[in-house]
């Protein structure tokens, strides 16, 4: 007999021995291997909707629509994810519909004629993780669960206590002590999760979050869940409607714990499949040097088998030494023909006060996309007439911590790079204290404008 799931249709499929299950009979791991859960796509149920031409003008209609799921960039794309039992049952920020800016500075700083930003850093919680919690929140809720929970490095936790707060939900958040940016953590302190600041670092949180979830009802809200990786999936599915199904030749992201990577691989891969676009960006994942496992395994293992590293970088986001997505997000590497690449602490620096400079900002984790670009570009991986577009993950306001140390010219202090201070001077900007005269701002304009 056919599997007959409880809750809803939606099928999980282990990435690592390929056992199918219906979403009730599992947890978020193999209940026979352990390893991690995918969702199958497309479900059979929704087979019959995927005419790529009709999809294309459904999701521009929804556009111009009032219903709350219509107007989130992430669940107006809802053929591609889960389906809830019930529409309305979404727990919505109107998430997504992010804007793609073009970056002519930072493409002459990398050697590229067309270069792109799809900022996720301009979601409700400033950050890439609320597409993809608006899809975890609302199946925790739909599963009756009353607590969820997560690991974080600081967006994680900030987008999970909003999203738990809208949906009535109590949230739970283990952060690193010492190592999260304050925007981040005064977030999930004002929307009302029970926040823990633990003595480890975020790969101790996440372990010791698996033993909690053994003894409590918790429902994981970390990118080990499925249906988080479904909702960031939309992101990459945006981007390909701004460029008009014209496909760009690379799309560069950000690696941590390495699920935003897989989700956007498996968006392109399931586009490709359903006739959406009939080409692959390839997709390459940047890390900071020292937090670079995903570098280490596929340089010294063929991407097969994970090297973790102890993680330590001021891009706190991505100071993970563990990443859980490991093997998704090597899949998709060699699916989409991308490639690795690390970045130093004044190279992930210069490349966020760039952005900065284009007007657009972002937090450190981010501005490793420009940074890892310029090496691409200088390896010949990326030409210059190729488009490229740089996931920027957070928002500039995230870590102001990072960005006044920048300008003030402190950042490097006590960190080992102290000699290549002077890479960055030419972006520095200092604040000016001045007498409140006249005289004294027009001095200052002046020197400017020579300075030019
Ligand atoms: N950029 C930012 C701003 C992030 O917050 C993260 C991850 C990443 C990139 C890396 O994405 O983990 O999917 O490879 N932040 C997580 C957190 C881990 O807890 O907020 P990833």
């Amino acid at each position: 007999m056919a599997p007959q799931p409880k809750l809803d249709d939606t099928l999980l499929r282990c990435i690592g021995c390929g056992a199918v299950t219906p979403v009730a009979e599992s947890g978020l791991a193999c209940a026979t291997c352990g390893d991690l859960l995918e969702v199958v796509f497309p479900q059979p149920s929704a087979k019959p909707l995927l005419d790529p031409a009709r999809l294309k003008t459904l999701w521009r209609e929804r556009r111009s629509s009032e219903l709350p799921a219509d107007q989130s960039g992430v669940w107006r794309f809802r053929e591609v994810l889960p389906s809830l039992r019930e529409e309305h049952q979404a727990i919505t920020l109107r998430e997504g519909n992010t804007p793609l800016y073009e970056l002519s500075r930072c493409a002459r700083a990398a050697g590229v004629e067309h270069l792109y930003a799809k900022h996720q850093g301009m979601n409700p919680t400033g950050s890439f993780k609320d597409t993809g919690m608006t899809v975890a929140a609302s199946f925790a809720r739909q599963e009756g669960f009353h607590w969820v929970a997560c690991a974080s490095t600081g967006n994680t936790s900030a987008s999970m206590a909003a999203y738990a707060a809208r949906g009535g939900l109590r949230g739970l958040v283990l952060i690193p002590e010492g190592q999260i940016a304050w925007g981040k953590l005064s977030q999930a302190l004002d929307y009302g999760a029970v926040t823990c600041q633990l003595k480890t670092d975020f790969d101790g949180c996440m372990c010791l979050l698996n033993e909690v979830v053994q003894r409590m009802p918790v429902y994981v809200l970390n990118s080990v869940n499925p249906y988080r990786l479904e909702g960031q999936k939309t992101a990459a599915i945006e981007l390909l409607e701004q460029f008009e199904w014209r496909v760009p030749a690379h799309v560069i992201v950000p690696g941590g714990n390495l699920g935003n990577s897989s989700a956007l691989g498996k968006a392109f891969l399931e586009s490709k499949e359903l006739g959406l676009i009939s080409t692959l960006p390839k997709l390459s994942v940047i890390q900071a040097e020292g937090a670079n496992a995903l570098v280490r395994t596929i340089r010294e293992t063929g991407g097969k088998k994970l090297i973790p590293v102890q993680a330590n970088t001021m891009a706190t986001a991505i100071r993970i030494g563990n990443p859980a997505s490991w093997k998704k997000a090597v899949r998709v590497l060699e699916a989409t023909g991308g490639t690795v690449e690390q970045v130093n602490e004044v190279e992930i620096a210069l490349a966020k006060a760039e952005i900065g400079a284009d007007g657009i900002g972002c937090e450190p984790a981010s501005a490793v996309t420009l940074a890892g670009l310029k090496k691409l570009v200088k390896q010949g991986f990326v030409k210059p007439r190729e488009t490229v577009v740089l996931i920027l993950t957070g928002h500039l306001l995230k870590d102001p911590e990072f960005t006044l140390k920048f300008h003030r010219g402190d950042l490097l202090a006590g960190t080992g790079y102290e000699k290549e201070a002077g890479l960055l001077n030419a972006q520095q900007r200092a604040p000016i204290v001045l007498d409140a005269s006249v005289d004294a701002v027009l001095r200052v304009l002046e020197q400017a404008e020579r300075a030019g």
